[in-house]
């Protein structure tokens, strides 16, 4: 029996369903019922955000629930288990292999999106986070913490977890959930799998005689399948067995089919784009970026009035130590690893504060980076500030005060940071790969360099500099970023047409 939440005749995507009604006289009418999603995922920023995939987690199914069943699936780490209020055990998973038996927990979130959740307080009741303990090492058992989530999210798909539900699709996201598609192969199940890369460099790479206890088949541990240069790769796993791969921009689906930025994979990709099976779909921003509204700031302000940057900048100045100054303001929100060309910003340091500029920077990540940042302040006292950590009012507080963001990225799948920055009138000086180049039009709302070398950086710094000095071009150019369409919807059409050519594709 179908109940009126899952009828949807507006969605051009549902399955159809069959209904005969039988009173009087006979009359029988199709009705549609949505499409169930299962959106499974290693952090949700509702409860747990390590990156962007946290946000995009949060974003994406909500963007899409008045399409589609969509619901998500995610481990029970503590954050998870305090916060999810109406949480109640509907099911036991069995153990299988060496991957253990858990509970499988239902709940809302609190704009009524259902979440599973894995309950398994061995693998995910731990301090720190989704992947690393408090010392920044991978947790030591990352692979059976994640083929936990993989079996699980292939056993709900079937019906095998919620006795009132299963998936007509499922959409996972990064390495944690790429074994889903291959324990849905190997049972023989035809359930369309989307994989979406949220970052190629993080592969959950494993030893190969982890096969057993992980219940792959030593039969899968070929280049048509599982195994990546004599390791098991959830990553590759994910790539091979699913549907259909999308990733989080046009740039970065073509730079990933290539040698430079493929990080081994490339052959692979390459012949899923040949099939016409990976797409760029780039990311949005959820409605809490507007600086109209934000409750972070100091002083809101819009694109038609933005003399409220100012109190925005001076709380900036003030929290990270630096001198008041009505000269331009850089800002730095990342996290602290090499892709991030954290290294190019140190660099650049010199050329910004000798123009009078300043800069303020918060990250976390190796500690190598986090010392030489440290030691950049104190060589710089008033002129560069830097707080160690991560800290949301923080972040909002310097989109919305900066003049300019740096983001030398070396790759970037897609990034989020440069978006908050346009719309908080905040000019992204980056370079021109990834997302950045799909998000950012050079001279227009932001600084696009051709290469990550710190001459290139510096010459789009150096103009970045001189658009400050002329208040005319600046206000045009703020005014043009904060006014950049970044939302979901386009971007949420698009996951829909992909859903759409895979489900067609599993039932020819
Ligand atoms: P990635 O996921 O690769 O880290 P993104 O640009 O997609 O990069 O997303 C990063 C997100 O994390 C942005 O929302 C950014 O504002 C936020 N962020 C990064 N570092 C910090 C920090 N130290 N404090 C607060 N927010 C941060
Ligand atoms: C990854 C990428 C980043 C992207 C985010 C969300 O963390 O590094 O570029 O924006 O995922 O898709």
């Amino acid at each position: 029996m179908l109940d009126s939440s899952q009828l949807d005749t507006v969605s051009g995507v549902s399955t159809l369903a069959h209904a005969e009604l039988l009173s009087g006289s006979q009359v029988s009418v199709s009705i549609k019922r949505r499409q169930s999603i299962l959106f499974v995922t290693s952090e949700i920023a509702d409860y747990i955000k390590a990156g962007g995939l946290g946000e995009v987690a949060a974003a994406l199914p909500r963007a899409l629930r008045h399409h589609y069943d969509v619901r998500i699936l995610i481990p029970g780490y503590r954050q998870v288990l305090s916060q999810i209020k109406d949480l109640e055990e509907i099911a036991r998973l069995p153990a299988s292999f060496g991957i253990p038996a858990c509970g499988l927990g239902r709940g809302t979130t609190q704009d009524g999106l259902t979440v599973y959740v894995l309950l398994c307080p061995e693998l995910y009741d731990r301090d720190g986070s989704p992947y690393v303990d408090s010392f920044g090492a991978d947790w030591s058992d990352n692979d059976i913490r994640f083929a936990r989530l993989g079996l699980a999210a292939a056993d709900i798909a079937c019906g095998n977890g919620d006795t009132l539900w299963r998936a007509d699709l499922l959409h996972l996201n990064d390495w944690p959930s790429g074994l889903a598609s291959a324990y849905l192969a190997w049972r023989g199940q035809r359930i369309p799998t989307i994989l979406t890369i949220h970052n190629l460099a993080y592969q959950g790479n494993f030893d190969r005689n982890r096969l057993p206890c992980l219940g792959i088949p030593e039969a899968a541990f070929q280049i048509n399948g599982v195994e990546f240069y004599g390791k098991l790769s959830f990553l590759k796993a994910g790539i091979y067995y699913s549907s259909h791969i999308t990733t989080v921009s046009s740039t970065y689906a073509n730079e990933i089919t290539r040698p430079e930025f493929g990080c081994g994979l490339h052959g692979l990709l390459r012949t899923r784009a040949e099939e016409g099976r990976l797409d760029g779909i780039i990311n949005g921003i959820d409605a809490s970026w507007d600086p109209s509204t934000d409750p972070y700031l100091v002083s809101r302000f819009s694109a038609e009035n933005f003399r409220g940057k100012r109190a925005n900048a001076n709380t900036v100045r003030k929290s990270f130590g630096l001198d008041l100054s009505s000269g331009p303001l850089f800002a730095v929100v990342s996290r602290l690893v090499h892709q991030k060309g954290v290294d190019l910003a140190i660099s650049a340091t010199e050329t910004i504060v000798s123009q009078g500029g300043q800069i303020a920077v918060i990250g976390q990540g190796e500690a190598r980076f986090e010392a030489e940042l440290r030691n950049l302040s104190s060589r710089h006292p008033g002129s560069v500030g830097v707080k160690i950590g991560y800290d949301e009012g923080d972040a909002r507080r310097m989109y919305a005060g900066s003049d300019f963001l740096l983001m030398p990225s070396r790759f970037e799948p897609c990034g989020l940071s440069q978006m908050y920055a346009q719309r908080f009138g905040s000019l992204p000086i980056a370079h021109k790969t990834g997302g950045l180049a799909d998000t950012i039009e050079d001279g227009v709302t932001g600084f696009l360099f051709g290469e990550p070398s710190l001459n290139r950086f510096k010459d789009a710094i150096r103009r970045g500099l001189e658009t400050f000095r002329s208040r005319s071009r600046l206000t045009t150019m703020r005014r043009a970023a904060m006014n950049r369409p970044h939302g979901w919807d386009r971007s949420a059409s698009r996951y829909q047409e992909v859903y759409e050519r895979a489900c067609q594709a599993a039932l020819a």
